[in-house]
């Protein structure tokens, strides 16, 4: 009889956890696209820690309008094709209408399209080419948004900082035409450098596959440039900065969001700066807040990366949770109206669907990488 008694309540234990534990109950999908592997691995690595510590913490606390949130993650490599077969087959096959994704603005972009044309919802957490969120027309993109800032504002941040802090006259920059990132980032450093009464001694042009820069590193060092511009991704400007150090260039490197990896090789790099998003050593209490939840769940502490792949899950979820359910066109509504306390700043949204938001200047100094300035837009 006791038996009897504690066997059914054993059965009824395990279908209540069952139940608990979403089988049966209501959930949402919610697709992280990033790359996990190749030449900026890192860089997916942090995003998707970063989004998976904010959605473990809104399951714990319920989820999101009743439904637990649960995860496709897949590799789509910075690169456009691998990003739009990421797409279409969390969309298509997975049933996923919110995407969390891509790092790199040559992968976001050919998703920003496949996802208006099937009416989900997208936010790039750290893309930061213009033309993520707005179309070859100008108009911007109904359910696309981001939570970084963007590179015109980036590239001028830079361009001020060389000018104002080093007091450079003169700069030499690189870029990869076919990297819609690296591109845009340089021609808004050399515009604002221009205009602000600098002069640019070099220009050159590399592609994604050169390992070997010395001949255009060999007109830098001809030129003798205050700076060298480098906005590309931390594996291209590791390569190009320890064959600059082998020619003797002495021109103070300068770059973007793109350095910002473990993998920066800091003894090359050492002497230069960088604009980004987020310094771990922000005193404010959220940023503290969410360094010691990263640290004690994943044991290193958080990059810009983490950070705002973290912010782009709360403001996405934070968006569902106000329109009342999980509609792309209605969270997307949610979104440009709506006022996001994240750990990069306090976001609201502007026309473009881009958040106005400050830049930090970082230096790369005995090995560290030191906070500098915080630049308001
Ligand atoms: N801003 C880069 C891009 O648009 C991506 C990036 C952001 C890389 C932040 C590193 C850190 O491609």
């Amino acid at each position: 009889m006791r038996a009897r008694v504690l066997l059914i309540l054993a059965l009824v234990v395990s279908i209540l956890a069952l139940t608990a534990c979403g089988g049966g109950g209501k959930t949402v999908k919610i697709a992280i696209l990033a790359p996990l592997s190749g030449d900026v691995a890192t860089f997916g690595e942090s995003t998707r820690n970063g989004a998976m510590l904010a959605i473990e913490e809104w399951n714990e606390k319920g989820g999101v309008n009743g439904s637990q949130i649960e995860t496709v993650v897949e590799d789509s490599q910075c690169s456009a094709e691998a990003a739009v077969s990421a797409a279409n087959k969390v969309i298509d096959q997975d049933g996923a209408k919110f995407i969390i994704g891509e790092v790199c603005s040559s992968a976001s972009i050919p998703i920003s399209e496949i996802v208006v044309a099937k009416g989900v919802y997208q936010i790039s957490p750290t893309s930061t080419n213009p033309s993520v969120t707005v179309d070859e027309g100008g108009n911007t993109k109904s359910s696309v948004f981001r939570a970084c800032f963007i590179d015109p504002f980036q590239g001028k941040v830079a361009a001020k900082f060389a000018i104002d802090n080093l007091g450079a006259k003169t700069a030499a920059v690189f870029l990869d035409q076919g990297n819609d990132y690296v591109r845009g980032l340089a021609e808004v450093f050399i515009a604002e450098f221009e205009a602000m009464g600098g002069q640019i001694l070099v220009k050159e042009t590399y592609t994604g596959d050169d390992q070997d820069f010395s001949a255009i590193l060999t007109k830098v060092k001809d030129a003798n440039p205050d700076v060298l511009y480098l906005p590309d991704y931390y594996s291209t400007v590791n390569l190009i900065a320890a064959q600059a150090k082998e020619k003797g260039i002495t021109a103070v490197m300068l770059g973007g969001d793109g350095w910002d990896s473990s993998d920066l090789d800091l003894s090359v790099m050492e002497g230069g700066f960088y604009t980004n998003h987020f310094s771990p050593d922000d005193t404010r209490a959220v940023v503290q807040d969410f360094v010691s939840k990263y640290e004690s769940k994943y044991g290193a502490r958080p990059d810009a990366l983490a950070a705002l792949a973290y912010d782009a899950a709360n403001i996405l979820l934070q968006a569902m949770e106000s329109a009342g359910e999980a509609d792309p066109a209605k969270v997307a509504a949610a979104t440009e109206s709506g006022k996001f306390p994240v750990v990069s700043g306090d976001i609201s949204y502007d026309a473009q669907h881009n958040p106005v938001k400050a830049a930090v200047v970082l230096k790369v100094e005995g090995g560290k990488v030191m906070y500098m300035d915080t630049v308001a837009p």
